[in-house]
């Protein structure tokens, strides 16, 4: 059995910013509702002709470069996301031909906001048997083309932007102190519909009808209520397993990242597990909610900005639509 160490990271956020008060103009809301709500106050959203395949592959590039990889070390990608180019082939397919490696295998997986820790956990499982030793670990979103901009849509619109990041994961020997020291995934598919798009769906024959666009299920539906009070349960949850599996204690991690849902839930779990604010990176006010890519988002700009130093103790944590919930903890 080999390790998991992060070799590098990286990420992308398209150029165009969207601020509250630009969705003022479309829907009934308001800079002061939304901040005080969720701590947002503009995302990025993408424009006509740039896609997660664009966006993942400028954010593959950086992580190589900060890793002094090439594209052709690469021999497994794995990208998450809810909202993928096309229906089928995968995003990954596409990334794939555009980094020109091809033959290595490329992975879609689904599983929402915990889609960076199921696909860190993957790539470590891989890393781990030695079947592959450098995998690129990718989450993006375009949530921009599929939102409701009208009133009627207001509670889910204004909370999701777009964006890319990645995570190069290498093997390393299996005495090696640093890596992914564990992670852990759940998820309860009891929720499934509090947090969901119906349409198109296979189900219905045939899968896209006209009425689809009248009654609005091609677009997200939350029940934010649940969202929100499951999530403070659940994170908790996700980072005591962490902690309590590799015989650690809240105060010998060096920076929690969650994933990037609601500035409120941070606050309310880390409130009530004793986690001071400055212990964590968010940027949530920047971007909102980009789902799979918020967790390496957020590392690649706290790395960036020299708050991850080697040796660090670094815990991920995530719940989102499934629902799913889980933890990675790494040591930098
Ligand atoms: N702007 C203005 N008003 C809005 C609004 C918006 N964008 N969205 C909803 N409202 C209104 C509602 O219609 C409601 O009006 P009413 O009282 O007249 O019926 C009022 O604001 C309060 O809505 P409510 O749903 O009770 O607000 P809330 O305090 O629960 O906050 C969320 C709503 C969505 C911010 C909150 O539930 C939340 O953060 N949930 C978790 C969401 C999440 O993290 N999702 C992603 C998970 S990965």
């Amino acid at each position: 059995m080999y390790k998991s160490i992060v070799k590098g990271i990286g990420h992308h956020v398209p150029p165009k910013i969207v601020t509250n008060k630009d969705l003022e103009k479309l829907m009934d809301t308001s800079d002061e509702w939304i901040q005080q709500r969720s701590g947002i106050q503009e995302r990025r959203y993408v424009d006509e002709g740039v896609g997660n395949i664009e966006m993942s592959y400028a954010a593959t590039q950086m992580a190589l470069q900060r890793s002094n990889l090439k594209a052709q070390d690469i021999d497994l990608i794995i990208l998450a996301t809810l909202s993928p180019d096309y229906t089928f082939p995968g995003s990954a397919c596409f990334l794939q031909e555009k980094l020109e490696i091809p033959n290595v295998p490329a992975l879609d997986i689904r599983q929402q906001c915990t889609g960076f820790i199921y696909g860190v956990s993957i790539a470590d499982q891989f890393i781990r048997t030695g079947m592959y030793k450098t995998v690129l670990v990718v989450g993006t979103e375009v949530h921009s083309t599929g939102l409701d901009f009208t009133t009627r849509g207001r509670d889910v619109a204004v909370l999701f932007g777009d964006g890319a990041a990645c995570m190069i994961l290498q093997q390393a020997p299996e005495n090696f102190e640093r890596g992914v020291l564990s992670t852990h995934l759940w998820a309860d598919g009891r929720f499934a519909k509090d947090l969901w798009i119906q349409n198109p769906s296979s189900r219905e024959h045939p899968r896209m009808k006209p009425e689809m666009f009248e009654d609005a299920s091609w677009f997200p539906k939350m029940n934010g209520k649940k969202v929100f009070t499951m999530a403070v349960k659940k994170f908790p949850e996700a980072i005591l397993t962490a902690l309590k599996a590799n015989n650690v204690t809240l105060n010998d991690i060096g920076l929690f990242i969650f994933h990037q849902a609601n500035i409120r839930i941070v606050q309310a779990v880390c409130q009530g597990m004793g986690i001071p604010m400055e212990k964590t990176y968010n940027n949530i006010q920047k971007y909102g909610n980009t789902t799979a890519a918020s967790i390496p988002l957020a590392l690649s700009e706290a790395w960036e900005q020299g708050k991850i130093k080697e040796n660090d103790l670094v815990c991920l944590s995530a719940f989102g639509s499934g629902f799913t919930w889980g933890s990675a903890l790494i040591r930098w």
